[in-house]
């Protein structure tokens, strides 16, 4: 059986965690494939709020199998977090939740150096970075002589391996503290490897029971006709390669990453849904072209509850952006959109979609591969009716407001995919689903599984 994707079209926080939450019900292993901890996916069902970083939005339902995989850099520490603060709200995990041995560690030295070059890599406007280490561990995943993955905690060489990388990382610490905003930042000569070695001997003791070779349990899923759930983390527009660089993240975050990032083949991913919100937010550094700095990206703030799950910091609201986002589904290979938060739209006389730029006098609608490009880029917007209605109560797509759907109907023609999935609150039973006639464009398995050898 095939697999589902989600993934975030714009610039993360696109409501992909509940999404993953209500499609689990369909599928039998969810996978996250890359990011870390630098992700915040909310789910909210029964009065209750959930917000997942590591693990994948899963994990609240029961018989199923939630995968953390070798693309993904992980914080044990942060990980055995979220697992107690599960556990002490009555989330069974047991052997649901399995971590890849491939999965790259993030160590001390990766949030310290996260916090001392943020400020100056680019020499000009920081990156903003959540301030996990996410980008440190992922340099030194390509850089590979000092790296370290979560099946080496269990070898001999665990201890010699440390000792060496900690003599080098304080080294160049204190070198990039001389010379960088060093503010606030762990001491290099915090940096203690007895201390680290312990620490981390014991996280490596209590994570034991969940660390697997998930690579293998996949492919075996697919050839047992399992269905894989993957959901992604960020938005593709923060994609290492094909995002605002560099003002992205460090991993690949759009459809692009899912092959690579999980080991399951490209052509077991049958269904691709872009999660998009009604307008566009993001948070940290960067381009926004659409950006409202005033009352009215103020009121989106306010209305779209628009603070990050990770770091609470406020996140910078504008219009729909359907440049970019037409940009996103296309490179991540979408059959249908899934549109967000389109309660917070209610109550404006007007609303309005970005549909080309104007860059240096000409009008343009491909997405510019140079940030200075799009920063100069000044958005053309259509300019539609509003509706005044609260549709949080909404069931159905029928019974939205005419101007509603009108919105709804531009997005998709301006991005050449069909709206399927609406969603009017934060609530799991606030999600529309549209009638089978605008279903995927792949329906049915593009590719028939091979019949498995027998052992
Ligand atoms: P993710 O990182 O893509 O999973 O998204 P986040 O969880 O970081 O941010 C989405 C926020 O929007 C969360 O606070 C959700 O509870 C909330 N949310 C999700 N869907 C809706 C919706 O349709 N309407 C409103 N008003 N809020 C929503
Ligand atoms: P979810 O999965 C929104 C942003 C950071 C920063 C840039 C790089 O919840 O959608 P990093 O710590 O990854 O090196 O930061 O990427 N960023 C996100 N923005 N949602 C996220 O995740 C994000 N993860 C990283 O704000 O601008
Ligand atoms: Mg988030």
């Amino acid at each position: 059986m095939p697999g589902t994707c989600v993934i975030g079209l714009q610039w993360g926080d696109e409501a992909k965690g509940k999404l993953v939450d209500i499609l689990t019900e369909d599928h039998d292993l969810v996978v996250r494939y890359q990011g870390g901890a630098n992700a915040g996916h909310t789910v909210v069902s029964g009065g209750q709020t959930w917000k997942l970083s590591l693990i994948p939005s899963g994990i609240l339902r029961d018989g199923i199998t939630c995968i953390v995989t070798g693309g993904v850099v992980l914080d044990p520490a942060s990980v055995i977090r979220e697992m107690d603060g599960l556990e002490s709200r009555g989330v069974k995990i047991g052997s649901k939740l399995l971590l890849s041995d491939r999965a790259h560690v993030v160590f001390p030295w990766h949030i310290a150096e996260d916090k001392v070059l943020d400020g100056s890599v680019s020499g000009g406007e920081a990156i903003g970075t959540t301030g996990r280490g996410i980008g440190p561990c992922y340099r030194d995943k390509v850089g590979r002589s000092l790296a370290i993955r979560l099946g080496d905690l269990y070898r001999d060489d665990f201890r010699a391996k440390l000792e060496h990388i900690v003599a080098v990382k304080r080294r160049l610490l204190a070198g990039w503290q001389q010379s960088g905003p060093a503010g606030g930042t762990p001491d290099a000569a915090e940096l203690d490897a007895a201390a680290i070695h312990r620490q981390y001997m014991a996280y490596a003791e209590r994570l034991r029971p969940h660390v697997a070779d998930t690579t293998a349990v996949l492919l075996d899923g697919v050839e047992a006709g399992k269905r894989l759930l993957f959901e992604g983390a960020q938005g593709a527009l923060l994609d290492i390669d094909h995002g605002t660089f560099p003002y992205v993240t460090s991993s690949n975050s759009s459809g692009v990453g899912v092959a690579s990032g999980s080991g399951v083949p490209g052509r077991w991913v049958d269904r691709v849904i872009g999660v998009v919100k009604a307008y566009s937010t993001r948070v940290g550094g960067g381009p926004l072209p659409t950006e409202q700095i005033n009352a009215f990206g103020e009121h989106m703030r306010e209305r779209g509850r628009e603070y990050g799950t990770v770091t609470m910091r406020p996140r910078r609201c504008g219009w729909f952006d359907a440049v970019a986002a037409r940009y996103t589904a296309r490179l991540s290979g979408v059959d249908e959109l899934a549109v967000m938060l389109l309660d917070v739209l209610s109550e404006l006389k007007e609303v309005r979609i970005c549909s080309a730029y104007t860059i240096g006098g000409k009008r343009v609608t491909q997405f510019p591969s140079h940030v200075d490009d799009l920063r100069q880029a000044e958005p053309i917007y259509e300019t539609l009716p509003g509706w005044s209605e609260d549709l949080t109560t909404v069931r159905s797509y029928e019974a939205l407001p005419a101007n509603a759907r009108a919105y709804l109907d531009r997005i998709s023609e301006l991005l050449g995919r069909p709206v399927t999935i609406v969603s009017v609150g934060p609530d799991r039973e606030q999600t529309i689903f549209r009638a089978p006639s605008v279903a995927p464009r792949h329906p049915a398995p593009r590719h028939p599984l091979p019949t498995p050898a027998k052992a």
